[in-house]
C-alpha cells in the first residue's frame, strides 16, 4: 500500500486506499457552528518515505499518493522564487523572497490541488468531480479537466468575481452560481455528489487537496538548494493552503530530508478571521466573514483544526490586516516589484509588512522568509476601482507632447 488515511481529530487510522472523505466518528461531531472535525490526514508507507529520502533529488510525484503517470499532461511546474530587490529594500530584509503561484496555468495556487484530485480521479476511475468555490479552486479544477478530459460541475456563490466564473464557463465546466454563500455552495456540492456520483473535490474535505497543495514545500525544497525558508506567510481562508504547505514540510521531515518545519504564518484579513481567532484567543466558533478579499472569505473554515494546529507546532502565529491595508499592499507589489497580485495573495504580504518589526524581533533580519502569492490580480481587476484610473487621451499634437509634466 501507498498510502492509508488517519483523522486528524481522534486519530483512528483507516488502512485503506479507497475513496474517502471524513472520518465517520468525528464528522457527525460537526453543527455548522464551529471549525468541522473528522477531516483525514494521507499518511504515506515507510517505503515511499524511504525512496524519497534516498533520491538525489525530489519531486511531488515521490510523496503524492496518486504520482502522475506523465507531469507534462498538466504541468504544476516550478512556480519561480522572485528576489524582489526593492521591496527587500524597503523592509530590510535581505532573504525574502515570493514565491510566485500566481503563474500556475489557471492563474492561482489552486492548480497543485485540482492535478492530484485529477488523478485521483484517473486512478479510481471516475470520471465527474463536483466541488465548490469562491473562484479560484473552481477555474483550476475546470483548467484541469478540460486538460485531462474529466466533467467539472461547479457550485459558486452567485457573488463570486465574474472573471474567475468566466473563466470557468469557458473551460468547460457545468457552473451552478448558489444564491447563498460559499458556505452553501460547499453544503450543495456534496449533496450533488451524494446524489448524483462523482468525486467530489471540495478543499479538505477531500483529503487529496491537502496532498496536491503540499508540493509547494517540496519544489521550495529542491529550489532552495535542499534547504527550507525559515518563515512562510500564507493567506488563509479555509486553512487548506496553509495546511497543505505543512503537510509539504512534515513530508519532508519524514522522509529524513529537513529537521525543521518553517514558522507558519497565517495571513488574513481582520473582516474574515476565524482562524487567527483559534489561534490566539481558542476561538473555534463560525464568524461572519466580509472581506473584499473574496478567497479568503469564509465563516467556518473546512481545515480550520489542522491548520490551527499546524501554526501552533511550527512555531507561528497569525497576523490581521484590514482591506485598506491589502489595497495599499497589492499596489506597493505592482509598483515595486511588477507583480500583479488578487487581494487574497496581496494579504500575506500585506502581513508582512505589519509584522515586519514582530518577525524581525523573533528571527533576525537575516531569517529567509518566503511570502506565498497565491494568485494573479489580472482576474480581478475591480479590485482597484477608486484606487488607480486611467489617465486622459493628449491631443494628437507634438505640442501635446512637450506640455507632458514628465
Ligand atoms: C488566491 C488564494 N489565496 C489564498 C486562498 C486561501 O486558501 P485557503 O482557503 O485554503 O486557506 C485561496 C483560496 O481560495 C486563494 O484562491
Amino acid at each position: 500500500m501507498r498510502f492509508h488515511y488517519v483523522c486528524t481529530d481522534c486519530g483512528r487510522v483507516f488502512e485503506t486506499e479507497d475513496l474517502m472523505y471524513q472520518c465517520p466518528d468525528c464528522s457527525k461531531k460537526n453543527d455548522g457552528k464551529t471549525f468541522p472535525y473528522g477531516n483525514l490526514r494521507v499518511e504515506l508507507s515507510e517505503s515511499v518515505l524511504k525512496a524519497a529520502r534516498e533520491k538525489e533529488h525530489v519531486t511531488a510525484d515521490d510523496f503524492y499518493p496518486y504520482p502522475s503517470e506523465d507531469p507534462s499532461l498538466y504541468p504544476i511546474f516550478t512556480t519561480p522564487l522572485m528576489k524582489p530587490e526593492r521591496i527587500i529594500e524597503r523592509l530590510q530584509l535581505p532573504n525574502l523572497r515570493f514565491k510566485l503561484d500566481s503563474q500556475l496555468i489557471s492563474g492561482s495556487f489552486k492548480d497543485r490541488a485540482s492535478y492530484e484530485v485529477a488523478l485521483q480521479a484517473k486512478a479510481l476511475g471516475e470520471k465527474k468531480i463536483a466541488l465548490a468555490s469562491t473562484g479560484n479552486a473552481g477555474a483550476a479544477m475546470s483548467a484541469v479537466g478540460a486538460a485531462m478530459g474529466l466533467d467539472i460541475i461547479l457550485f459558486v456563490p452567485e457573488t463570486a468575481p465574474v472573471n474567475k466564473l468566466m473563466q470557468s464557463v469557458l473551460y468547460g465546466a457545468k457552473v451552478v452560481p448558489v444564491k447563498g454563500t460559499y458556505d452553501d455552495a460547499f453544503a450543495l456540492s456534496i449533496a450533488y455528489t451524494q446524489l448524483k456520483g462523482g468525486i467530489n473535490r471540495n478543499t479538505a474535505y477531500n483529503p487529496m487537496t491537502i496532498e496536491g497543495k503540499k508540493s509547494v514545500s517540496i519544489e521550495l525544497f529542491e529550489q532552495m538548494g535542499r534547504k527550507v525558508p525559515d518563515a512562510i506567510y500564507v493567506p488563509v481562508g479555509d486553512g487548506c493552503i496553509i495546511g497543505g504547505v505543512a503537510k509539504g514540510f512534515d513530508d519532508l521531515r519524514k522522509a529524513g530530508l529537513i529537521e525543521k518545519v518553517p514558522r507558519l504564518i497565517a495571513c488574513q484579513s481582520d473582516a474574515s478571521a476565524a482562524i487567527s481567532n483559534a489561534i490566539e484567543n481558542d476561538d473555534f466558533r463560525a464568524i461572519e466573514a466580509s472581506t473584499r478579499a473574496d478567497s479568503i472569505s469564509v465563516d467556518l473554515p473546512a481545515n480550520g483544526r489542522a491548520a490551527v494546529r499546524a501554526v501552533k507546532a511550527s512555531g507561528g502565529w497569525a497576523v490581521r490586516v484590514s482591506d485598506k491595508e491589502i489595497l495599499s499592499s497589492q499596489l506597493v507589489l505592482t509598483k515595486e516589484s511588477g507583480v500583479l497580485a488578487e487581494p487574497a495573495a496581496a494579504a500575506a504580504f500585506a502581513a508582512l509588512e505589519k509584522d515586519r518589526d514582530h518577525l524581525v524581533s523573533v528571527l533576525g533580519k537575516e531569517a529567509s522568509i518566503t511570502v506565498l502569492l497565491t494568485g494573479t490580480g489580472f482576474k480581478d481587476m475591480k479590485a482597484f476601482d477608486g484606487a488607480v484610473s486611467l489617465p486622459e487621451s493628449i491631443e494628437n499634437s507634438v505640442e501635446a507632447v512637450k506640455a507632458l509634466p514628465f
